[in-house]
């Protein structure tokens, strides 16, 4: 039977260093400030960006909220990003996705200041994640390695298998298990054979967005099981992209879903924030 990997145990450990920090800073006479900017009325953003103002809270962030209409125009936000990348108390800008469908995405990450992406979805950031040499850490992998650190699981020479390649979390998730020395492979929609790469896989992380999509035979006997799905199964309750039930019989670390990475990228998040404040006072 594998052993659970408690996300909110592991976040609550990486949410008390920030609080911290941010007491320290306080000391040195510098506050920390968050923007996070809301457009439209999506049920699930505005539980995640409650849950974001929260977590600032509780460690002494100061969170600014604005929330937008849904007929906002891209003139419109571009200005109020504009104006945020001018404002000193602000030190970080989060502008939480998916936007509605006539705002440009795109556009709209391009023009956060990069020293003020805490998301690191700018591409001066994730330019600066290829290459290994970063401030801003991208939310979920960075909360995934947390995890593996956390519990003393050692990737330098394992196999590592990625399902999904998308710019949030796929990529960069590829990215950090290569810097941590891991042999890694990234699978997506047109990958054949899948169950043959995942069951070489010491660590496999699910990121695909379908409910029991990795079932127990694509799981190698001792592996170390991440899952990053969020879905709703038919009765609308949360579930990963793992089948839990028949991959806790083959892991030997499984995270579960609600509780395992979804904590984490919320206090990647918060110690983003508090390194954009860092540098932007130049304090080491
Ligand atoms: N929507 C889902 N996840 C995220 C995230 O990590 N950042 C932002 N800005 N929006 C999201």
């Amino acid at each position: 039977m594998a052993k659970i990997i408690d996300g909110k145990v592991v976040s609550q450990f990486v949410k008390d260093g920030v609080k911290k920090e941010v007491e320290a800073l306080g000391k040195k006479g510098v506050s920390v400030g968050l923007a996070v900017i809301i457009v439209g009325s999506d049920p699930a953003s505005r539980t995640y960006v409650n849950n974001k103002k929260k977590a600032c809270a509780e460690a002494g962030i100061i969170s600014e909220e604005y929330a937008l209409p849904e007929e906002t125009t891209m003139q419109e936000l571009l200005s109020l990003i504009k104006e945020l990348n001018q404002k000193k108390s602000v030190n970080g800008i989060l502008c939480q996705l998916p936007l509605p469908k006539h705002l440009d995405e795109k556009l709209v990450i391009e023009n956060i200041d990069p020293k003020k992406d805490v998301d690191a979805f700018h591409a001066v950031n994730t330019g600066h994640i290829m290459i290994g040499d970063y401030s801003f850490l991208p939310c979920t992998p960075a909360g995934i390695m947390e995890m593996l650190d956390y519990y003393n699981i050692e990737t330098q020479g394992k196999n590592a298998v990625v399902i999904g390649r998308s710019n949030i979390v796929g990529k960069p998730m590829a990215m950090l298990l290569l810097q941590k020395n891991a042999t890694v492979t990234v699978c997506h929609s047109k990958t054949e054979n899948l169950g043959e790469i995942t069951r070489r896989a010491d660590i496999l992380v699910a990121a695909v967005g379908k409910e029991k999509f990795v079932t127990g035979d694509m799981i190698k006997d001792g592996a170390v099981v991440i899952d990053v799905g969020i879905n709703r199964n038919g009765e609308g309750k949360l579930c990963g992209d793992v089948d839990f039930e028949q991959a806790e019989k083959k892991a030997s670390y499984i995270t579960p879903v609600p509780g395992g990475v979804g904590p984490m990228t919320i206090a990647t998040l918060l110690k983003n924030t508090v390194t954009a404040a860092k540098l932007q006072n130049a304090i080491e």
